[in-house]
């Protein structure tokens, strides 16, 4: 598994131990944008399955750094796949809603038509395309709007504006589907557990691409209410309000796609597996991070 650190990464290194033999790996083992430090770790470890949770997921960043982020999100999963293709492995890999152009204004399925706005968008959709044409047994789960609490994430700079802010000012154009990475970490893990005795044969059947986040649709200032609502700490916070604001009144680098909710049913119907409501999640969430150092 590669990305060891990140939010998903973390997630996964504890949820799929249980599985089997797991190697885990992210820089400085591997470095995504130096391709042959890939070929030489994985011809190495010769897996069976190779689980990228690695990305270059600064989307503001990557309009100054568009080779890095196409080089990390782009040409490292097309060589991936190539030396996926070459061990006889299979490729888990992860995208994102912001494959879209948003303007749908209901939930995208697999088979809507792609046209990212910004570059991390476009590296992104690069990387898939490149993993489906290498012809390898590949699994692409495009998720959306992942949140730990372990790294900075909407939820925690929602939380830390709470503590210094009198008022909150969110943007309410902005819909997604909000996704905790341990349930994005736990269903990956449950989809890989349906395979049964012969992996292989079954990643040809069930390979592709699918829509795989928390359920249900949200703006980010709804989003932030909730947040607010199951914060486990409320009395530190000294926010007395928080206002709906539009993405026009926060410029930033990159452009954001408005509504990039995601239908989930393939992912769901190809794999009978339920996925939570993104709300219960985030109470699991704050509740998991409520708990730490208790025990
Ligand atoms: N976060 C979101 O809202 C979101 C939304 C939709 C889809 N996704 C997708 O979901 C997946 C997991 O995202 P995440 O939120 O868990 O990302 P994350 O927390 O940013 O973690 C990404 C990991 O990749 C590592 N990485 C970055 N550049 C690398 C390189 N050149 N070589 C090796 N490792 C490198 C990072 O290391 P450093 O920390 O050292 O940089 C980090 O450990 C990604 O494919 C992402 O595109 C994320």
């Amino acid at each position: 598994m590669i990305g060891k650190n990140g939010q998903l990464g973390w997630e996964l290194n504890r949820t799929l131990a249980p599985l089997g033999s797991l190697e885990a790996l992210d820089y400085p083992e591997i470095n995504l944008a130096i391709p042959d430090s890939i070929a030489d770790t994985l011809r190495r470890v010769k897996p069976d399955l190779i689980i990228n949770a690695a990305a270059y997921t600064d989307v503001d960043k990557a309009e100054d750094e568009p080779q890095i982020a196409l080089a990390v999100n782009g040409e490292a999963p097309a060589r991936l796949a190539e030396i996926a293709s070459d061990l006889g492995s299979v490729l888990v890999h992860y995208s994102t809603d912001y494959v879209f152009d948003g303007s749908k204004g209901e939930p995208y399925n697999e088979s809507d038509r792609v046209n990212p706005i910004n570059v991390y968008g476009r590296s992104k959709l690069k990387g898939e395309q490149a993993i489906l044409e290498s012809g390898c047994a590949c699994f692409i789960l495009r998720t959306s709007w992942v949140y730990s609490l372990r790294r900075e994430s909407f939820v925690t700079k929602v939380l830390d504006w709470s503590r210094k802010k009198d008022i909150l000012n969110i943007v309410s154009d902005q819909v997604g589907s909000p996704t905790w990475a341990r349930m994005l970490a736990e269903i990956t893990a449950q989809m890989l557990a349906t395979a049964g005795e012969d992996f292989a044969n079954w990643a040809h059947q069930h390979q592709g691409t699918y829509h795989l986040a928390g359920s249900g649709a949200v703006s980010r200032f709804k989003w932030a209410q909730a947040i607010l609502e199951l914060d486990p700490n409320k009395k530190e916070q000294k926010a007395r309000d928080i206002q709906p604001a539009l993405t026009a009144d926060f410029p930033t680098p990159a452009r954001r796609p408005l509504y990039t909710a995601l239908d989930c049913r393939q992912f769901i119907s190809g794999f009978n597996i339920k996925i939570p409501e993104w709300k219960s999640s985030l109470a699991l969430a704050m509740y998991d991070q409520s708990q730490l150092g208790k025990e």
